[in-house]
């Protein structure tokens, strides 16, 4: 299956906040419910200890909730203590409010817009998207890699999405019930998400939207083999796999690239 660059809502500079906030909180509850964190982090943890960061910068952070947790399961299945940075092309005045505002030092969201294919210098640390990469255009997508590369970043890149069959039946037939289902786990949850959910409910459908688009802007396994190899250097690193939880049929790819030292 071609992949098909087509629109998502949570991409849209002119999408209202709270739209953007009951697609990307409803997100958080996902990986909640589906337990993302503890896939992904066996492959992050040894990244991080690895390559020795502790710092990380989470790009595309949404609603900041699934690095959040991923944090969280770091720290206690595989004793790693790491302070994330989130940042957002359009990040959402209220999280970033109530996160840097939150006891939790260790977490923080950068106030300021960031474009996930122009990381500032200031921001240091090993790279991270989560569900992210497959939103950049392709140029940017490949700028990425070759960024890391170049400033010898580590690169941590997880998606729940894949281009294939399931995928697609599953954003089209479950999702809708899915939003349904979970926004009452959604925390915090504002007035604006149940209004969008169960009274008009323009949010399970602009969801399973977004949802299918995703799954057909998804960077294959193979795609992905693909574009690290195009990156290869004898310095740099790539790891690409599939991971999922046991219970569900499908898997979904990851790519996750570090800087070596090169023995003289
Ligand atoms: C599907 S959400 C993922 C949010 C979160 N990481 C999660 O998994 O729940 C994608 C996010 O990418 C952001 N985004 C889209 N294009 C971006 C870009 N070029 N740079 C940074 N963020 C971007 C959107 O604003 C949105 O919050």
């Amino acid at each position: 299956m071609a992949r098909l660059d087509w629109p998502e809502f949570s991409d849209q500079a002119w999408l209202p906040s709270g739209l953007r906030r009951g697609i990307t909180s409803y997100l958080d509850a996902m990986h909640d419910f589906v337990g993302s964190p503890r896939f992904w982090a066996p492959v992050a943890a040894t990244l991080l200890r690895r390559t020795g960061e502790t710092k990380v910068v989470d790009l595309c952070s949404g609603s900041g909730g699934p690095a959040r947790r991923l944090r969280h399961e770091l720290l206690r299945s595989h004793g790693l203590e790491v302070g994330i940075t989130l940042t957002d092309l359009f990040p959402d005045a209220s999280d970033v409010a109530r996160i840097n505002a939150a006891p939790d030092k260790g977490l923080r969201y950068f106030p300021r817009p960031i474009d996930a294919g122009h990381v500032p210098g200031e921001l240091t640390g090993a790279r991270m998207m989560i569900c992210g990469f497959h939103h950049l255009p392709m140029k940017v997508a490949d700028h990425v890699l070759a960024d890391a590369v170049k400033t010898r970043r580590a690169l941590m890149i997880f998606e729940v999405t894949d281009r294939d069959l399931l995928s697609i039946l599953t954003a089209l037939f479950i999702t809708p019930f899915l939003v349904l289902l979970l926004t009452p786990r959604i925390r915090p949850l504002h007035a604006s998400t149940l209004l969008w959910t169960y009274l008009i409910p323009v949010l399970p459908l602009m969801i399973a939207w977004d949802h299918l688009a995703s799954c057909m802007r998804t960077h294959t396994k193979r795609n992905l083999e693909r574009m690290a190899k195009a990156h290869a250097r004898s310095d740099y690193v790539w790891e690409v796999g599939k991971i999922g939880p046991r219970w569900l049929p499908v898997r979904w790819p990851y790519l996750v690239g570090r800087a070596v030292e090169l023995a003289s």
